[in-house]
């Protein structure tokens, strides 16, 4: 394709970074083969040398998942790029990505190194990069920040080591559009070699510019962005994926460029991405946010009445959103609902059916219709961690109403063996969790609660997320059901489990 910009999606890397607590191998795969799916160029699968659990993850993915060139990153240290091409090997195409800070600030005062010996790094960590993988991408760490001068000659120097790509980040979000336009524009005039390699970006939101730096340094002849699936990542976020293509694709009279993404898979990713990292999206969000195709006044629903483009610029149909509108009720087959699950990029080999379909019967008795979120959200709730829990909900009953006091009665087994409580609470889901207290005591303090509809309508799938503290940390707990209740005691049940595999095994044990 003449003129394609190269998408390098990172919401394993930095994304899952910026996450409370880390993903587990399984959660990053079911990403990163939907990000195949949506065709991205290079998924950033993580940073080898800074856990067991993401060299894992990144080994993992090399091996099983294809199409895009898997990357991993490492810092400018010979144990890092050695880590980080053990663990790629065996994905068909591979790219290490090295980088070091070359702003002062970052230089002198994080590293304390002088400009001679960030020079030295990087030559040295890009040969070695290259004498292990022939596809090397370097960058220059708050490059936006960085002398000028300097910056000009730390690239020159990597390319002329072997680095195919060059990636230009605006680390902590500082640069405006003009200013970046003008760091892009300075390389390609005074770096002799820089036809040699692709010029990429990688902006950080703080200021709420990364979009359109990324953006203009298109305009300007970068031909690679990194970005990640609804923004995700350090702090206010990275460039999100979705709007970066859909503003090369609709102003495509401007850009003059193109990128491979199949956009059709946008909306399915991001909700993927929600429910995995448990990351929800403001309504209003660019491209995927649940208002940003609806219209409310009476003014624009007359105009899109009328005729859609007055204030529709893109089809929500080219995002993936009103596709499919195959219904699935309590008559659909195994193998229909099997399909389905397999059409939203689950692995067939991975589907447990038999277990699968009597909770989706169940929820189909209760909701009637079951779209594809709700098929997610009951996938993706069915056990968030690769690890078994060791205490599950068998039974909840509450009583409240006006003029009654709330009452719950749980039954949870663990290990074969039944526990059965009650208790009184202020409302039915404080009974809930006070009869919960009863059976398993950690002394949990509930630090924020919060509750989404998943889908549309009265029996809609509820999603609680509650964030809880005891004596071991702070834990995320999440539990979906049409009954908010019993999500709410789910929710719980998830932080109790949490909080018995970390006194069990420690921190890395604990998934989300
Ligand atoms: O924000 C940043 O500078 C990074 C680098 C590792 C590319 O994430
Ligand atoms: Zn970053």
């Amino acid at each position: 394709m003449k003129n394609q910009v190269y998408i390098f999606d990172t919401t394993l890397r930095d994304g899952e970074q910026a996450l409370p607590s880390s993903l587990s191998v399984d959660q990053k795969i079911r990403i990163a083969r939907q990000l195949a799916r949506l065709k991205v160029d290079i998924i950033e699968a993580g940073f080898p040398i800074s856990s067991p659990g993401d060299y894992r993850s990144v080994n993992t993915i090399a091996q099983t998942v294809q199409g895009p060139v898997i990357c991993g990153l490492a810092r400018a240290v010979k144990k890092d790029i050695e880590t980080c091409a053990q663990s790629i090997k065996p994905a068909q195409r591979k790219r290490i990505h090295t980088f070091v800070g070359t702003s002062a600030i970052h230089a002198k005062g994080q590293l304390r190194k002088s400009e001679d010996e960030i020079f030295d790094m990087v030559t040295r960590s890009v040969k070695l990069a290259r004498r292990l993988c022939d596809d090397v991408e370097f960058s220059p760490m708050d490059a936006g920040r960085t002398d000028r001068d300097f910056l000009c000659r730390i690239v020159e120097t990597a390319i002329a080591c072997g680095a195919h790509t060059i990636n230009i980040p605006d680390t902590v979000g500082y640069t405006p559009p003009e200013e970046f336009a003008s760091i892009i524009d300075l390389l390609f005039n005074r770096v002799p070699n820089i036809d040699k390699a692709v010029i990429s970006v990688h902006c950080h939101n703080d200021l709420g510019m990364s979009t359109a730096n990324s953006l203009t340094a298109v305009a300007h002849g970068a031909r690679q962005i990194e970005c990640s699936v609804n923004g995700i990542g350090e702090r206010a976020g990275n460039t999100a994926l979705e709007e970066v293509v859909m503003g090369i694709k609709v102003r495509k009279d401007f850009f003059k460029a193109d990128t491979g993404i199949n956009t059709k898979e946008i909306m399915r990713t991001s909700k993927l991405v929600r429910e995995i990292c448990n990351m929800p999206v403001q309504p209003n969000k660019a491209i995927v946010g649940s208002n940003a195709f609806s219209h409310s006044s009476g003014i624009h629903q007359d105009g899109v009445l009328k005729a859609k483009n007055t204030y529709e610029i893109m089809t929500p149909r080219s995002i993936g959103l009103r596709e499919n509108r195959m219904n699935l009720t309590s008559r659909s087959g195994s193998h229909m609902v099997k399909s389905r699950l397999v059409n939203l990029g689950y692995n067939e080999q991975e589907i447990d059916i038999d277990a699968f379909y009597k909770r989706f019967v169940g929820l189909a008795d209760k909701k009637g219709t079951v779209y594809d979120d709700d098929l997610i959200a009951l996938m993706e709730s069915r056990d968030s961690s690769d690890l078994q829990d060791e205490y599950n909900l068998e039974y909840l009953n509450v009583s409240s109403g006006t003029g009654v006091i709330p009452t719950a009665t749980v039954r949870i087994k663990s290990r074969g063996r039944l526990f059965q409580e009650a208790a009184c609470g202020d409302g039915a889901v404080d009974a809930a969790t006070n009869a919960i207290d009863r059976v398993i005591s950690y002394d949990i303090s509930v630090e924020e609660f919060h509750l989404d509809a998943v889908t549309h309508g009265r029996e809609a799938l509820g999603r609680v997320r509650i964030i809880g503290s005891a004596k071991e940390g702070t834990f995320t707990g999440t539990g979906t059901s049409t009954d908010i209740v019993e999500a709410s005691a789910l929710a719980y049940m998830d932080i109790v489990n949490k909080i018995t595999r970390m006194k069990k095994f420690g921190k890395k044990a604990t998934g989300r």
